[in-house]
C-alpha cells in the first residue's frame, strides 16, 4: 500500500513508519519542516501541493497536533485545538479533491474523549463523554472540547468514497525516547513511581505492537467506520500501573506524591499534570466484538516486554 502519515514526524508516527516500511509498504509522511526524501512539506492548514501525495494512496493516518506535553495555558491549549481541526479539515479537502481518493482515513482522536471516572468503564457503546463531571477544572472540559472538535472535523468532511475512522487512542506504550512509556519508566528510576494523588486514576494504555496491528485490522475491515477505541482491554489504576513499571525493571519502592507535589514536578517539567491526574477508564468494545486479537491484554506482561527491549536497545 502507499500510506500517507500528515503529522508522522512524532513517536506515533516513527512506530508506524518503521513497522509498515518493514512490512514492505511505501509511507509517505506530511511535516512542516522542509521535507525531502520520504517526507513532503505541508503547513498543516492549507492546500497545496502536497495534497498530489494523498492522491492515488491507498491509506491516510492523520497524526497531526501540537504536542500535549506542555504547560495548559489559554495559548497552548487553542493550539492544541486549531492544529488538530485545522489539519483534520484540510486533510478531508485533500482526500475530497483527489482524482483517486484514499480506500480509508484513519483519524487520530483520544481516549480523553471520555469522562473522567472510576465507577465504569468507557466503551463506544454506553461510554459517557466527558465535560460535565462535576468538580473537574474547566481546562480538562476544554481537553474533552479539542478532542469533539477533532471528531467533528473528519465526521463533517465530504469524502464519499474513503471509510473513515475516528481512532480514539489511549496512551502508547512503545519504547524509546520521548514516548510515554520513556516518561514513566525515567520517573520510576528516580523513586518516582509511586502512586499520586492516591493512584485510584485509571490508566488506559495499548502496547505499540497492538496499535500497528489494530490500525491493519481497520484498515482491512470494511464494515468498521465512526469512532473505535484504542485501547488495551484491562485500564488499571496508576498506582497498580507504576508497580507494573517498578517490578518489571526491579525497583522495590516508589515515593507517594501529593497533588500539590505532582503539580510542582508537572511545572518543573513543562507538562500538565492532567496527563496524570484524570482517570481515562477506557475499554476496545467495537474493537473486540469485531474479533480483534489483542497480542498483549495485561499491563505486567505488557511492561516486562517493553523493559526487555529498552534494555536491549
Ligand atoms: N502518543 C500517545 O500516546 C497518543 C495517545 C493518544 C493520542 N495521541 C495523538 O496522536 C497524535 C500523534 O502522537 P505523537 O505522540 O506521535 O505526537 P507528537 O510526537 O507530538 O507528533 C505530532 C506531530 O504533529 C505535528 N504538529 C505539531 N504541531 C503541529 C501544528 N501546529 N500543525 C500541524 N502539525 C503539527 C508535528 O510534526 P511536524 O513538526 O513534523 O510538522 C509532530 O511530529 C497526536 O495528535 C497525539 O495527540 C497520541
Amino acid at each position: 500500500m502507499k500510506i500517507v502519515l500528515p503529522g508522522g514526524t512524532g513517536h506515533v508516527g516513527r512506530l508506524l513508519e518503521r513497522e509498515w516500511t518493514a512490512a514492505g509498504h511505501e509511507v509517505v509522511i506530511l511535516t512542516r519542516r522542509s521535507g525531502g526524501g520520504r517526507e513532503v512539506h505541508w503547513d498543516g492548514r492549507t492546500l497545496g501541493p502536497w495534497a498530489e501525495v494523498i492522491d492515488g494512496s491507498d491509506l491516510v493516518v492523520n497524526l497531526a497536533g501540537r504536542s500535549v506535553s506542555c504547560r495548559y495555558t489559554p495559548a497552548n491549549l487553542q493550539a492544541m485545538m486549531d492544529s488538530r481541526v485545522h489539519s483534520a479539515q484540510v486533510v478531508g479537502e485533500a482526500i475530497a479533491a483527489a482524482a483517486r481518493p484514499p480506500r480509508v482515513w484513519l483519524q487520530m482522536s483520544t481516549a480523553t474523549i471520555y469522562a473522567h471516572r472510576f465507577d465504569a468503564a468507557n466503551d463506544e457503546a454506553t461510554g459517557l463523554l466527558g465535560g460535565a463531571e462535576p468538580g473537574i477544572p474547566r481546562y480538562w472540559a476544554y481537553s474533552v472540547e479539542i478532542a469533539k472538535a477533532w471528531e467533528r472535523a473528519q465526521a463533517q468532511a465530504d469524502t464519499p468514497q474513503t471509510r473513515k475512522v475516528a481512532l480514539r487512542t489511549a496512551m502508547v506504550m512503545s519504547p524509546g525516547r520521548g514516548g510515554a512509556f520513556d516518561l514513566l519508566l525515567r520517573l520510576a528510576r528516580l523513586g518516582l513511581g509511586g502512586p499520586v494523588a492516591g493512584g485510584a486514576q485509571y490508566m488506559s494504555w495499548i502496547h505499540g505492537r497492538d496499535l500497528v496491528r489494530s490500525l491493519d485490522f481497520l484498515t482491512a475491515r470494511e464494515d468498521l467506520s465512526g469512532p473505535v477505541n484504542l485501547a488495551a482491554p484491562n485500564p488499571l489504576p496508576y498506582r497498580d500501573f507504576m508497580r507494573g513499571v517498578r517490578t518489571a525493571w526491579g525497583i522495590p519502592l516508589g515515593l507517594p506524591a501529593t497533588r500539590w507535589l505532582a503539580e510542582l514536578g508537572a511545572f518543573a517539567l513543562r507538562s500538565d499534570t492532567e496527563l496524570l491526574l484524570k482517570s481515562r477508564r477506557v475499554v476496545p468494545g467495537r474493537l473486540l466484538e469485531a474479533g480483534f486479537d489483542f497480542e498483549y491484554t495485561h499491563w505486567p506482561e505488557a511492561a516486562a516486554d517493553l523493559v526487555r527491549r529498552t534494555r536491549g536497545a
